[in-house]
This record gives structure tokens, C-alpha cells and sequence, in this order.
């Protein structure tokens, strides 16, 4: 669907930006700094310029929920999400409407209680080995060394393959030059371009997956891929073998750069904030020896607030882009067929109209007393919400308990460098530097 003319959009106000650049720069630099002063200076819909293209932002919990909760099956998430387009085409969130439901339904059974199950028995004593081999009082990089163990968790989970395979090195750097092809500036597929080494990596990805296919299907393996392989819809139907790949190359890229952008925050919080860290190692002892239990997922209330808090302040999808089918009107401001419109979750969570001192760490504003999220329905949402809401979300709150767990109950985590950690927000948020922290035993 084409985009809009600058002409159509005329009356939509305008963010001041830069010739050539627009507002990419600003964008992949600092969001929420955008949001404020547009926001401020502009009102609730406006328009900037990113990646070449005017969208269009409804900035606030209202606009949130109306994007994406989509009421009026205005919203395409395929063509939203545009920068993924030819890097993850036809994964699950780069489709819409029906086509989409009869997808995630069938991808919905790789997440049952059932398999959930059959996930932590297999997670929890791997993660808890890979935690008690990093090294103990000399510094280390937090961010690629927790990107490491989860990248392998998910080999390990959705692929069956071993936590020490060879194979997952390659995964990992293919996974981080698509993922960093997703926002390059130049978007043309030009020999030495981030963007062609990304659509070099998903080629090669793909690759790697489809020779699996054919014995994963005749297999009986439990692991996400061989159930991909075997899965069927209502009427028997199964996935073809680009289907498969396609979904597979998508998901294992949601499921570990989210998690591991989620756990570098709540680590790099926690590490400033040694008071909390001792909060959530007490709750953990409280979980007593043995194997991580299903039940012990239910009784970790503290962590599942500074979880919140990591989410709110520094979340792994700060901005999630639909495009509008049909012409519609928000606020009384008339917005055409075509417009890319942004659900600005991000900027919406460290806003002072939800959340009081939003700047400061400050878990407890989840506590059942304070509960600043029910604000409003859409106060916190970096998991999305409506059709396309994380499909993974339990799993990475079990992934998040296990790993705090096995890190926590052993190791006390300090900064190695004094001073403030400075963190790049897009694609997807991690730190300059890598978060170098020393680990003292407890
Ligand atoms: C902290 C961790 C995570 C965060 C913050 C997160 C965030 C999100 C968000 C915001 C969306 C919706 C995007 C949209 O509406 O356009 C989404 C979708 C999705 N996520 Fe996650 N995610 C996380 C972890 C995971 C994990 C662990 C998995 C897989 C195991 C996963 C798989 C997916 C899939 C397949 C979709 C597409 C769903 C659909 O379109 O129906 N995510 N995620």
C-alpha cells in the first residue's frame, strides 16, 4: 500500500527535523526526548519523519490502545512494520487479520502449559550450569555474554540442538546483523551495507533451518522446531517448509534479543541499586534448594516488579508501527489510507501523565497499594496488547525468574566502571560498552 503524499498529511503538525535525515537521527537516538518536546509543543497526533517516511504518532495510552487493540481492523502490522519487511517477511507479527489468526493458532500450541512444562525442565538446569561458569571477580561484559545464553537457551529449547553447540556462534552474529539491518540508514542491498549484510544473514539463516526440516519432521523431538515441523491446523493442514522457516527465523530472533535486552536492563538496574538486589536475593534463598519448580514462579512477587520496572523504563519495543487500510479520524484530526501510525509505548511508559517520578527506578509503583500501571489499560505495554500481543510473554518472565535465580542466589553483581552506563535505544535497547560488571560470590 502506498504511503501518503506530503500533501494529504499537510495538516497533521510536523516535528521540526533535519534536511535529507528528517527525524532518524533523533529517533534512533532518543525517542522519548522526541516524544516530549513534540508532544508538548504539538499535541496528542503529530507527524515526523523516520527512515525516509512521515508517520504518524497518536501520543498517548488512548492512542496506544486505539492502534493496537485495532477496533476497527484498520491496522496492518505487515505493512507497519516495514524495516523487517525483507528481512523477517511472513513471520507471525509481519501478518494481519485472518491470515494471522489461523497462524498464531497454530503457533499457539508451541506455547501450552504442556510445553511450558517441558521448556523450564529443560531450561533451568542448562541456564543454571552456563550462570555457575562465568567468571567470578574480574570484570566482564554483561550485554554479548547474557545475548550468548539466551541465543543457546533458545537453540537449546526451540531447536533441540546441545547449549554447547558449535552452531549457535553462527546463529548469533546472523541474528545480530539481521537484527541490525533493521535499522540502517541506507536501505539498498549495496555490497560492504549493514543492510546487505543482514539480508546475507537471513539467506544464510534460512538456509541452516530448511536443511533441518525433513528429519525433524519424521523425528519425535519435543524442542519448538520438530513441533513447527509436525504441526497441523483444524483441518490437518501443515506448514509448508518456507512457512516454517519463515516463522522459525522470526521467532528465534523475538524470543532472545527482547530477553536479553529485558535482562541487561534489570541486571544494569539492579547493580546500581544494591538494595533491591538484596530484596530479590532474600526472596530467591526464600525459594529453598533443589531444582527451579514450576511453583516457585508464583512466588517471586519482588522480581516480577523489577521486572515491570526494567520493562518500563528501558523496554526491547519501545515503538510498534501499523499502517492504516482505510481512511480514519483520531481526535478530530483526519489521517488517510496508507499513514504509518506509531503506538508510542515506549515514551507513553516514562511519561509523567501515568507515572509519578518517571525517571527513577522505583518498583515498588507496582505494588498492589500503588499500582501506577492500572492507570490506564495501556500505562504498561511493552508486550503489545490485541492481536499481536507477545506470544512468548510467559516464557520470558520463566526465562527472566530462572536466570535470576541461578545469577542471584550464587552472585552479588556490581558495576566494574563507576559512572552512568549510556544505552543505544533502537532496535532493540543495549548498552554502550557492553555493561562491564564484576561478580563477587555471596
Ligand atoms: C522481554 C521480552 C519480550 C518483549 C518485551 C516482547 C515484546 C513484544 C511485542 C511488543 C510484541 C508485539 C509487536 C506488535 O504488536 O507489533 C511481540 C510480539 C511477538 N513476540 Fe515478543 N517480546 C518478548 C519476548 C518474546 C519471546 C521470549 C518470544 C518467543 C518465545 C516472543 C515471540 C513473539 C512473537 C512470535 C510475536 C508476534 C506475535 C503476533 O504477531 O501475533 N517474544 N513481542
Amino acid at each position: 500500500m502506498q504511503p501518503p503524499s506530503a500533501a494529504a498529511l499537510a495538516h497533521i503538525p510536523a516535528a521540526p527535523q533535519l534536511p535529507i535525515f528528517g527525524n532518524t537521527l533523533e529517533v534512533l537516538k532518543d525517542p522519548n526526548a522526541l516524544y516530549r518536546r513534540s508532544s508538548a509543543a504539538l499535541g496528542k497526533v503529530y507527524r515526523i519523519k523516520f527512515l525516509n517516511e512521515w508517520r504518524v504518532s497518536l501520543a498517548s495510552a488512548d492512542g496506544v490502545e486505539y492502534i493496537l487493540m485495532d477496533p476497527d481492523h484498520l491496522f496492518s502490522s505487515e505493512h507497519g512494520w516495514t524495516v523487517l519487511t525483507e528481512l523477517f517477511p511472513r513471520g507471525l507479527m509481519l501478518r494481519d487479520f485472518d491470515d494471522h489468526r489461523a497462524h498464531r493458532r497454530i503457533m499457539q500450541a508451541a506455547f501450552r502449559k504442556s510445553a511450558m512444562d517441558s521448556y523450564l525442565a529443560m531450561m533451568a538446569p542448562a541456564l543454571d550450569d552456563m550462570v555457575a561458569q562465568w567468571p567470578v571477580g574480574q570484570q566482564f561484559e554483561f550485554y554479548p555474554a547474557i545475548k550468548n545464553l539466551t541465543l543457546r537457551m533458545g537453540a537449546n529449547v526451540f531447536m533441540g540442538l546441545p547449549v554447547d553447540a558449535p552452531a549457535t556462534d553462527a546463529l548469533n552474529r546472523g541474528f545480530i546483523d539481521e537484527i541490525a539491518a533493521s535499522v540502517a540508514l541506507l536501505r539498498k542491498p549495496l555490497p560492504y551495507t549493514k543492510y546487505r549484510r543482514g539480508l546475507d544473514a537471513r539467506a544464510h539463516l534460512i538456509e541452516q533451518f530448511s536443511a533441518l526440516i525433513e528429519e525433524r519432521r519424521d523425528g519425535d523431538g519435543q524442542d519448538f522446531f520438530s513441533q513447527m515441523c509436525r504441526a497441523t491446523d483444524e483441518d490437518g493442514k501443515s506448514w509448508t517448509d518456507s512457512e516454517i522457516v519463515d516463522h522459525f527465523n522470526f521467532l528465534m530472533m523475538a524470543a532472545h534479543d527482547t530477553t536479553a535486552s529485558a535482562l541487561t536492563a534489570m541486571v544494569w538496574a539492579l547493580s546500581e541499586h544494591v538494595e533491591w538486589q538484596d530484596r530479590l536475593a532474600r526472596e530467591i534463598a526464600d525459594l529453598g534448594p533443589g531444582p527451579f519448580e514450576q511453583d516457585m514462579l508464583d512466588r517471586m512477587p519482588l522480581t516480577d516488579m523489577v521486572f515491570k520496572e526494567a520493562l518500563r523504563m528501558m523496554p526491547p519495543v519501545p515503538l510498534i508501527p501499523r499502517r492504516a487500510m482505510r481512511d480514519f479520524e483520531w481526535n478530530g484530526v483526519k489521517i488517510p489510507a496508507g499513514t504509518s501510525v506509531t503506538a508510542l509505548v515506549g515514551p507513553i511508559m516514562m511519561s509523567p501523565e501515568y507515572y509519578t517520578d518517571p525517571e527513577t527506578f522505583d518498583p515498588e509503583r507496582f505494588s498492589p497499594n500503588r499500582a501506577e500501571d492500572r492507570s490506564h489499560r495501556f500505562a504498561w505495554a511493552p508486550f503489545g496488547g490485541g492481536a499481536h500481543k507477545c506470544i512468548g510473554l510467559h516464557f520470558s518472565t520463566m526465562q527472566v525468574k530462572v536466570f535470576l535465580r541461578a545469577l542471584l542466589g550464587r552472585y552479588k553483581v556490581l558495576p566494574a566502571k563507576p559512572g552512568p552506563v549510556a544505552w543505544k535505544p533502537l532496535p532493540i535497547p543495549q548498552p554502550k560498552g557492553g555493561l562491564p560488571v564484576v561478580l563477587q560470590r555471596r
